[in-house]
């Protein structure tokens, strides 16, 4: 368990004042974080952002006010308190218009400086309560289809939606594994903007051939090849003033590939065929389970249009990595099902709570739907226990490998620890395979996937004892 403690910075260039400071209110239960410089301070708070701040007026590096401009520019509801001597009253004044929730003045006192540091809390608890109900809220309202996340990084995403759903044409790429939502987050951004009065649109670019991929696209003339029999309009013409949401972008034709380019740089395109400028105002959400970059390096996908598309990255992550959805997601469809197949069940018991949670849902919430439908449909409850799951004994075996790191990555170590240098091997000898396979065998591709070159790349096939193929 992460620890719950507020953690507050305290930026002061005098030792001796971080010092005191940290003890005392290490003392009476927070987390502490010190820093003596300004630039310090910030690079501290990109890493783990404060629940509150005490700042100096006087640093070495910059001045209190820049530090509190810069934080406040970044974390808008973050309370930074000022430390200020007497003598500093016209900059504790302007300290206070640039936002700063308070300040205290030296020498300091405890008594004082601990109520306006509860406050402070206390406040920014409440406005970050209020902020996630009114931004799920008007992000869900009207869509009873979606179970809303409580988990911290889908939080983040809904904040992100929240934030672009202004409407402009600001494009979007959603990336995840399958199966975690991303048509559901691409249709809520859609939703949630003034877009939604326009079309929403949805095209698979892994499931056309290149030349219908395009016709799709950007509509054809009359007689621009052989089919083409009629002038048909395109998704980017029918999605005008709505939404075009492009999925599984990473198979898209790089002929295609640079098509898109110039939409996305200038709005305007032609059809198949066309010569007539076409102007449009659609904004582009596209998804990949893939990872973008790794197929920018491997020259399988444009890096100009990786960097137009990645405006706004959203990544949605594994269902495993966000244990608090699992069971209201399960709950949402249990009762779906439920009503959809007239059954009796009434809830989720312990053991199926407990099944839920070790296992690793490779297939995320479409593998969690899944097996509740099928449940549903087969068993009778009227509560849902382990053995009306029929999950075999590998299910839900702990985490295979790839999503045991992946976990690692957003989780703080297990308790029992693990061994690191058992990990970097595993994690080596699996990404090496994936490249190689990626590569269908082909040693210097495979290398340029993993930035190696060919004789690094070939010395750790016979190291994890891969096969080369012919
Ligand atoms: N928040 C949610 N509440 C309810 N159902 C959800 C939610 N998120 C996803 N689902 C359901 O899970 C299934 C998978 O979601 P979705 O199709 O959006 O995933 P995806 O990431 O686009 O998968 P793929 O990569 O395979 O295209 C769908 O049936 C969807 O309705
Ligand atoms: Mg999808």
């Amino acid at each position: 368990m992460q620890s719950m403690k507020p953690v507050i910075l305290v930026i002061d260039d005098e030792e001796a004042i971080r010092l005191f400071l940290e003890a005392t209110l290490e003392d009476r239960g927070f987390e502490v974080l010190t820093a003596g410089t300004g630039q310090m301070a910030l690079e501290m708070a990109v890493e783990r952002v404060p629940d509150l701040v005490l700042l100096d007026l006087m640093l070495p590096d910059m001045t209190g006010l820049q530090v509190l401009e810069n934080l406040k520019e970044r974390y808008p509801h973050l309370p930074v308190v000022m430390i200020t001597a007497y003598s500093q009253t016209d900059s504790a004044v302007q300290a206070m218009k640039l936002d700063a929730f308070d300040y205290v003045s030296k020498p300091i006192q405890l008594d004082h400086l601990l109520a306006v540091v509860t406050k402070g809390l206390d406040e920014t608890a409440e406005a970050r309560a209020r902020f996630s109900h009114e931004t799920q809220a008007d992000l869900f309202g009207g869509a009873d289809d979606v179970v809303p996340s409580h988990s911290p990084a889908m939080l983040k995403i809904y904040d992100v939606v929240r934030k672009i759903a202004g409407g402009s044409a600001t494009t979007v790429l959603i990336e995840g594994e399958s199966g975690v939502g991303k048509d559901v987050l691409a249709n809520l951004i859609h939703r949630t903007s003034p877009r939604q009065s326009f079309p929403f649109l949805e095209i698979n670019c892994a499931a056309l051939p290149e030349l219908l991929l395009e016709s799709e696209l950007f509509g054809h003339e009359k007689g621009a090849f052989t089919d083409a029999v009629t002038q048909k309009m395109g998704l980017l013409e029918l999605a005008n003033s709505g939404t075009l949401f492009l999925d599984e972008i990473g198979e898209m034709a790089m002929p295609v590939q640079v098509k898109l380019l110039r939409v996305l740089e200038r709005m305007t395109f032609r059809r198949v065929g066309g010569i007539a400028d076409i102007n449009v105002d659609v904004r582009i959400v596209a998804a990949t389970n893939r990872n973008l970059a790794a197929q920018v390096r491997a020259g399988l996908f444009r890096e100009d249009l990786y960097y137009r598309l990645n405006v706004v990255q959203l990544h949605v992550p594994p269902l495993r990595s966000r244990q608090d959805d699992i069971l209201p997601l399960a709950e949402y469809f249990l009762s779906f099902y439920n009503k959809k197949f007239s059954k009796g069940f009434r809830g989720i018991g312990e053991s199926a709570r407990r099944v839920f949670e070790e296992y690793a849902w490779p297939g995320n919430i479409r593998e969690l739907r899944n097996l509740m439908e099928r449940t549903v449909l087969l068993e009778e409850g009227p509560v849902l226990e382990r053995e009306h799951l029929n999950l075999t004994a590998e299910d839900h075996s702990s985490l295979e490998l790839p999503a045991l790191l992946e976990d690692l990555l957003v989780n703080p170590l297990p308790r029992d620890g693990v061994a690191l240098e058992d990990l970097v091997h595993e994690f080596e000898s699996v990404m090496v395979r994936k490249a190689y396979e990626a590569a269908d065998g082909n040693q210097t591709r495979a290398a340029r996937l993993l930035g190696l070159n060919r004789d690094k790349f070939r010395y750790r096939l016979k190291q994890y004892g891969i096969k080369e193929s012919q």
